[in-house]
């Protein structure tokens, strides 16, 4: 009796989990208008419309329940919809449109692969991902939102490039709270030597978090975070960086590390007592991350007051410049290079500008 008054309790619980599951799927027998939503399993993300600051614009984005208002994806960056009519639906072959009211698709996600009877799932990590029907465990997707970043980088996505398809992942800051189209700054993983970690205003790199040591990632400002692994992966497929939550807090902590229009990369980390994001670490904390801040044969040292010191055998080229705390002329050497006596001299745990 008490077996079968549990088969049936399992079964119930079963059947309210597929009910409660199928939110985060979109197939081509469902449309999402302006107001309806996908929630991901266990209720962390939603997907739907949104209209960010004082924007009256209608976008299509992922945000965490608990703060509706801060999207950590947006699909139709440059393309708003300017009244409640935008519709998501998946083609057969799992072609994600966005439809506006005159019926033209304002943004579309290519996916590299197409597949019959293609879904789409929101996932627990916010990750928007289209599966092929005989799919749905496997990791391999016809296309994830993951690869195509806003402003948000979120764990368990990687930043740098795949070799093979030539596809390169990376964050790029909204224009402005109002306005998610690409603004002025980028985050990418430079493969130009030593991959590193670098903030790019247009072409021109403004700080770094430094490359890869086998560990960590050097003058990450959240590296010491013990709740997060740190991930490194080149080969000859593919050269990626990112993180992970570990396993034991994946269930308590939503986290997200957004590139500000202003070109700041700051970590925000949710506090339940106070219902709201605590900002954890920013990317301009830290004077040395400002890339090349101290000049020519100039080393930048955190621990030192003031942080920038010539390198040994070089004084200030600027003495004036350097005593007013304006780095940025560098060091010149004391006496001329004499090919014949000098040597080399040893320096170790630093990171060079090019
Ligand atoms: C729908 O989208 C098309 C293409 O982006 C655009 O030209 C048209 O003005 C849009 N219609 C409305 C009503 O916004």
């Amino acid at each position: 009796m008490r077996s079968l008054v549990s088969l049936f309790v399992t079964s119930l619980f079963a059947s309210f989990l597929s009910s409660f599951s199928a939110l985060d799927i979109l197939t081509t027998h469902k449309l999402i208008k302006d107001g309806d939503k996908l929630v991901s399993a266990r209720g962390t993300f939603e997907l739907g419309f949104f209209s960010p600051g004082n924007s009256r614009n209608r976008y299509l984005g992922i945000w965490y329940v608990a703060s509706p208002r801060t999207p950590i994806w947006v699909a139709n960056r440059e393309a708003p919809i300017r009244d409640g009519s935008g519709i998501l639906r998946i083609t057969e072959g799992g072609i994600l449109n966005l439809i506006n009211i005159t019926g033209n698709i304002v943004w579309s996600s290519n996916a590299y692969a197409t597949a019959e009877d293609a879904f789409a799932q929101l996932l627990e990590s916010g990750n928007l991902v289209v599966r092929a029907s005989n799919g749905r465990t496997t990791e391999s997707y016809l296309w994830q939102s993951f690869d195509y970043p806003s402003d948000t980088y979120m764990p368990g996505m990687k930043i740098g490039k795949n070799l093979v398809t030539g596809l390169e992942t990376f964050l790029t800051s909204w224009k402005s709270k109002d306005d998610p189209a690409p603004g002025k700054y980028s985050i990418h993983l430079d493969t130009h030597g030593w991959p590193q970690v670098v903030i790019r205003k247009g072409t021109t790199i403004v700080s770094r978090f430094g490359s890869w040591n086998g560990l960590e990632l050097t003058g990450n400002p959240a590296r010491s975070e013990a709740s997060l692994v740190f991930q490194f992966t080149y080969s000859e497929s593919e050269v990626y960086v990112g993180y992970q939550l570990r396993k034991s807090s994946e269930l308590s902590m939503l986290s997200r590390d957004v590139l500000h229009p202003s070109g700041n990369m700051q970590r925000f980390v949710w506090i339940n007592r106070i219902q709201n994001w605590a900002l954890s670490s920013t990317s301009l904390s830290n004077q040395c991350q400002h890339y090349a801040w101290c000049g020519a044969n100039a080393v930048c040292n955190s621990n030192n007051f003031p942080v920038c010191g010539c390198l040994t055998g070089f004084s200030p080229k600027s003495p004036k410049d350097w005593n007013n705390g304006n780095w940025f002329t560098g060091c010149e050497r004391r006496t001329n290079l004499n090919c014949h006596d000098d040597g080399f001299l040893r320096y170790t745990g630093v990171k060079c500008n090019e």
